[in-house]
């Protein structure tokens, strides 16, 4: 049965979770004088949908009907809505209604561009035309003005039966649910073209304080920095060239995040262990050798041409009295050339991998002796 959720006053999230491949279908009904009615989800689950919709008001009453793009999730039950809400319209942009709507539906549709305010009552909507993001030349994405919500489609999609509304940062699971994707048979799910990163651009300027995702949480908070973020995602996941080399980065040579997450671990594991450096241990708590811990693998993963954000200090702030020896720092290269060596990484990339802590010597190493 599907799950609906207020996450925001007035804005209800309709979940379809599917086990079988680990996904939710997210709907969005705005109630208003006028309500709305974001993705019809499939025609197959129509009739759940809207008796989870009559929960809330009556399904019948929906007067605006709206979606990204072409697609059985987005869209496969528009005509069993426009049946169900007889004076329901369908906002839509003007690529889909040229190309699909004009021919699909059983009415035909508003077709609106930006310029065009969809007023329900409290609430104004606008339809952004998105051409290829998140994917679809019709793509295009809603953005009600008055509580900023921006309805995001497939962006920030994230697997798993999550919860409805987080204030969590949402974009690690958004990166592996695209490293996930581009990896399998869906590969090329979202394009990323001239536009993507501009057309990102522009949705952050909107600042947005909810984001409504269609698979996955919806999240609450700074949407601009999550969509900058998201095109910074995008931008390493699927434009590699960029940080890569012909044979490929060393972010993939290495064996992925998830290696390196490993590589790392092994590192510190050896370091605990050794008495010479026990005393840069102690007196930490737990948290913050994990804190630690976190921004070394996304500050190797970023140096490597990973996916991945280093939010963590400069080399020289946070090593800075430390008193790091020049013996220390070579017995660090050390452990580290082992733990690469367990994890059966050739020595190409083991030098390149020593490589990435080299440059910042200067920054770590205070004294000369210990
Ligand atoms: C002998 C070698 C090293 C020692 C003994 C050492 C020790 C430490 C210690 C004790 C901290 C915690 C500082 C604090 O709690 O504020 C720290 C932080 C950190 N270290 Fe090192 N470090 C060494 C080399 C390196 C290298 C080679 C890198 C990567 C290039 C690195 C990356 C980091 C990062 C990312 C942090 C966290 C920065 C932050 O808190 O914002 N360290 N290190
Ligand atoms: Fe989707
Ligand atoms: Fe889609």
């Amino acid at each position: 049965m599907a799950a609906v959720t207020e996450i925001a006053q007035d804005l209800f999230r309709i979940s379809i979770f599917v086990p079988e491949i680990n996904l939710q279908f997210n709907h969005f009904l705005v109630r208003d004088d006028e309500p709305l009615l974001f993705h019809t989800g499939y025609k197959r689950t129509f009739a759940e949908v809207r008796d989870a919709a009559a929960k809330v008001l009556d399904p019948s009453k929906i007067r605006h009907i709206s979606f990204s793009h072409f697609e059985g999730a987005e869209c496969g039950a528009l005509n069993e809505w426009l049946a169900q809400a007889p004076r329901a319209e369908t906002v839509v942009g003007l690529v889909g209604s040229l190309i699909n709507l004009q021919d699909f539906a059983i009415r035909p549709p508003r077709t609106v561009t930006g310029e065009d305010a969809i007023d329900t009552g409290r609430y104004r909507f606008r339809f952004i035309a998105t051409p290829q993001l998140p994917h679809g030349w019709d793509a295009g994405l809603l953005f009600e003005e008055k509580r900023r919500t921006l309805f995001c489609s497939d962006l920030f999609h994230q697997f798993g039966d999550v919860e409805p509304i987080t204030d969590r940062p949402i974009l690690e699971e958004a990166r592996k649910a695209l490293l996930a994707m581009e990896a399998g048979p869906l590969a090329g799910y979202v394009p990323y073209t001239r536009h993507t990163g501009r057309m990102l651009d522009e949705l952050a300027a909107l600042q947005p304080a909810t984001l409504a995702v269609m698979h996955g949480s919806s999240f609450q908070g700074a949407g601009d920095r999550a969509l900058a973020g998201l095109a910074e995602i995008m931008r390493s996941v699927l434009q590699p060239d960029e940080h890569s080399s012909r044979e490929g980065s060393l972010y993939l040579r290495l064996g992925g995040y998830d290696a390196i997450a490993s590589i790392v671990d092994d590192l510190l594991a050896s370091l605990r262990a050794d008495p010479a450096f026990a005393r840069f241990g102690a007196g930490r708590s737990l948290d913050s050798q994990n804190r630690a811990r976190q921004l070394l693998v996304d500050q190797v993963c970023a140096l490597a041409g990973g996916p991945c954000f280093y939010t963590g200090r400069d080399m020289k702030t946070s090593h800075a009295g430390l008193r790091i020896s020049e013996d220390e720092w070579e017995a660090n290269l050390r452990y580290a050339g082992d733990a690469l060596q367990k994890h059966g990484i050739g020595p190409r990339e083991q030098a390149e991998f020593l490589d990435l802590f080299a440059r910042y010597k200067q920054d770590i190493v205070e004294t000369t002796q210990a």
